[in-house]
């Protein structure tokens, strides 16, 4: 680990540039969950215990380098003051710092207002960091940008890890990079082509695969199986072979689904019967595989209590829709089990639906881990260096 942590840092009477991951999910100009500004408050508030004086960087949407309204950080300003319990002072740009009042904790409006945060503008850089003395990264779900607030500011002042990124570093890198063996991972979703790069890079370092969710059947495809109107990508056959090519070649068991839960639509409470899924099962034109079945889970479970580390991404069938959520509830279930009584030393999830399955299944308290990170956790996954944090590793002080 070649990053500083906080604990490395004198803040005392120095203003600390803290790079946050406050976009938080709205709908009708409310916040739907707070999760992300939950995270980072033990930050904030170590800072502020020792005397030092946070200048928040965050970036809120995608507003390509213009002034949109709707993405001002006016609208999560009032859930972290609520939350922080002091006030906060909203700044339009860098140069507003100097009239700002010197007691409270300023935040910066969106970073990505400025055309030179996600071309990683060294002159956008600068501004930034004249803004403070140290330079904090909290937000690891935006590592995976090499922007100006993430990338090129950590590079001209002395950096450090905040304690959220730094929770999610030594779990991820407990989990991948230096995990206790057997480890495995449990990798759902709906498409194979989403998730090449992860898939090449985790048959590579897992001694257990369970591919699960619509991708599945793209490789039951790839085998043979004709599966009706199943979720497939059929131009992505040639590639689930050669997936599972160097699944073999490197000693990776994979799993995919033995049986499946077949119905002819998707909606609550779909008549459905249960079917093996071989190389040679015929499906009906109008049917669809929308979960595994009880031998898979059987399967998948019994191969879970083999392993000391798992990594969980994505659902393993149609979750949203019951009954199609048997699988991943049983199999999260499972896993959460297993980390509770310590069969499991290590059990990270992350990515996309992932938190919102494992909650759904009354799974996710139990994981030694969870990324609130969706692109981040990712990259992490393929085996990409983060720019985010080589930056950190690259520290000047
Ligand atoms: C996220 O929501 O995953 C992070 O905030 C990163 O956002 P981005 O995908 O717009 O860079």
């Amino acid at each position: 680990m070649g990053w500083k942590s906080l604990d490395d840092m004198d803040v005392r009477g120095k203003r600390v540039l803290v790079r946050v991951d406050i976009n938080v999910p709205m709908e009708a100009g409310h916040i739907t969950d707070t999760t992300r500004i939950d995270k980072i408050l033990p930050t904030l508030n170590d800072i502020l215990t020792r005397g030092g004086r946070p200048i928040i960087l965050a970036h809120f949407g995608r507003p390509k380098g213009k002034v949109v309204p709707a993405l001002s950080l006016k609208h999560v300003l009032p859930a972290l003051q609520s939350k922080l319990h002091r006030s906060v002072e909203l700044i339009a740009t860098p140069e507003a710092a100097e009239h700002a009042s010197d007691e409270n904790v300023l935040l910066l409006e969106n970073t990505r207002f400025h055309p030179g945060e996600e071309t990683n503008d060294l002159a956008f850089a600068k501004q930034l960091a004249t803004l403070g003395e140290i330079y904090c990264n909290d937000a690891f779900s935006a590592a995976h940008r090499a922007h100006a607030s993430t990338e090129g500011v950590a590079r001209l002042l002395p950096a450090c890890a905040g304690r959220q990124m730094e929770a999610e570093l030594r779990a991820l890198e407990a989990a991948l990079s230096d995990p206790t063996r057997p480890v495995g991972a449990v990798v759902g979703g709906a498409k194979v082509s989403t998730k090449i790069a992860l898939l090449t890079n985790l048959v590579q370092r897992l001694d257990l695969l369970v591919i699960g969710g619509g991708m599945a059947n793209t490789f039951l495809g790839a085998q043979g199986a004709q599966l009706g109107r199943s979720l497939q990508e059929t131009d992505q056959h040639d590639m689930a072979r050669q997936i599972l090519q160097q699944a073999k070649q490197s000693g990776c068991r994979v799993l995919l689904p033995i049986d499946g839960a077949v119905a002819t639509e998707l909606v609550s409470g779909a008549a459905h019967e249960l079917v093996p899924l071989t190389d040679h099962t015929l499906l009906a034109k109008d049917q669809m595989v929308l979960d595994a079945g009880p031998e898979t889970i059987d399967h998948v479970t019994s191969a879970l209590r083999g392993l000391k580390t798992l990594i969980w991404n994505g659902p393993l069938g149609a979750f949203e829709t019951a009954p199609f959520d048997r699988a991943t509830t049983a199999c999260a279930r499972e896993a959460a089990y297993l980390t509770r009584i310590g069969v499991l030393e290590t059990c990270v999830a992350g990515g996309g639906d992932t938190i919102a399955a494992l909650h759904h299944a009354e799974a996710a308290e139990h994981f030694t881990y969870l990324s609130t990170a969706g692109g981040a956790f990712l990259e992490w996954m393929e085996g990409k260096t983060l720019p985010g944090v080589a930056a950190l590793e690259a520290d000047i002080s």
